[in-house]
């Protein structure tokens, strides 16, 4: 397996990640228990070394299924999570409230430690910007949490420049964990640069569009009523027929590579920086080794000029969150 640096933090992970939230929350489905950790184990026998987890997915249940796979072979594996929200044990996607005091920060870690079952949290991102709290104290959280030995790396996901340079003064940042995908390619406008200035590793998440990008879904596609993407503006059966010219793109460079859509959705978020490691969710087997094939697919200067050309000709259809989540980011 490929092994990249996350920026100059010297984090060292696998080329791609598994994503865990499907797991448990956000798409609906519920997935026996004893599969997941089993999926969760084959993923580190075929090289996975970086798991991504949250607090609020569940909540608690994400952060105790990776927990209960993982624990008993932490020295293999780099664990990360995230703080800031008042979480509501069973609440919806979407609808917990921003909680980024420091002394919350400081209890959430202490809760995470004992739901992960180790001693050590390798990288806590804080999960959406509170504006409220202003970022060097949240950063100053994070350093006490890493002097104490409880945290290894500090992280940001969605985050603006402003709250990612305050940040970095503070604490050095590992890496920031936002949307990046062919269908979400705003990062490439301010915050790509900025990283690569600061030396911080990007962690694409839904690099596979919330699994829209792979051509299994379409206008006809019925999601369940607590399946989150039902909510989401870009996954309207309209929206979805538009964006479709997205999957045909991924088709034919796929048929070319002799490879999936979904591979080829992955290679260009790879072959995009060095620096940037994906994760990729899934509960199936057969689909996390179909995404790992992706690390085989070699996509030519010439391929990446031909899917740019061809992509930024392509409207992208609706939001990709409603307003009040999309209001969240970027701060
Ligand atoms: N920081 C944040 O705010 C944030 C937000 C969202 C997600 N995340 C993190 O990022 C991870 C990944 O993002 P994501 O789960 O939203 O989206 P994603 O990885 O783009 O897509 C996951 C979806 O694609 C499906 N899928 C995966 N591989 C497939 C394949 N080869 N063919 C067909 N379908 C496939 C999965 O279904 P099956 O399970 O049925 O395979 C699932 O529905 C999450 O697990 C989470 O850890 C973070």
């Amino acid at each position: 397996m490929q092994k990249r640096k996350l920026g100059k933090s010297g984090l060292e992970v696998s080329a791609l990640g598994l994503g865990c939230m499907g797991m448990s929350f956000s798409y609906g489905a519920t997935h026996d228990e004893n599969e997941m950790i089993n999926l969760m184990r084959k993923a580190v026998d075929l090289g996975v070394t970086f798991f991504d987890t949250a607090e609020v997915y569940g909540p608690f249940t994400n952060e105790r299924l990776v927990g209960k796979a993982l624990s008993p072979i932490r020295d293999k594996v780099v664990i990360a999570t995230k703080f800031g929200f008042n979480c509501v044990p069973g609440g919806k996607p979407g609808l917990q409230t921003l909680n980024s005091r420091p002394e919350h920060i400081k209890e959430v870690a202490d809760a995470s430690l004992e739901r992960l079952k180790i001693d050590s949290i390798d990288l806590f991102y804080q999960h959406r910007v509170d504006p409220d709290v202003p970022m060097e104290e949240v950063a100053g959280a994070v350093k006490d949490l890493i002097a104490a030995g409880k945290v290894k790396h500090f992280g940001l996901s969605e985050a603006g420049a402003q709250s990612i340079r305050r940040a970095h003064a503070v604490q050095p940042v590992a890496a920031l964990q936002n949307e990046y995908s062919l269908w979400w390619r705003k990062p490439e406008q301010e915050i790509i640069p900025l990283l690569e200035e600061l030396g911080i590793g990007l962690v694409p998440y839904s690099p596979l569009g919330k699994g829209f990008l792979t051509g299994k879904m379409d206008e006809s596609t019925k999601f369940g009523e607590k399946d989150f993407r039902g909510q989401l503006p870009r996954f309207q059966p309209d929206a979805m027929k538009t964006n479709r010219a997205f999957v045909d793109l991924l088709n034919d460079l796929a048929a070319k590579k002799k490879a999936t859509p979904a591979q080829v959705a992955l290679a260009w978020v790879l072959a995009q920086k060095p620096w940037m490691v994906a994760i990729p969710g899934t509960t199936k087997l057969s689909r996390l080794e179909e995404n790992l094939g992706a690390l085989s697919v070699e996509l030519t200067r010439d391929d990446l000029r031909e899917i740019n050309q061809a992509s930024t000709k392509i409207p992208v259809e609706g939001p990709r969150y409603p307003e009040h989540l999309e209001k969240m980011t970027g701060r």
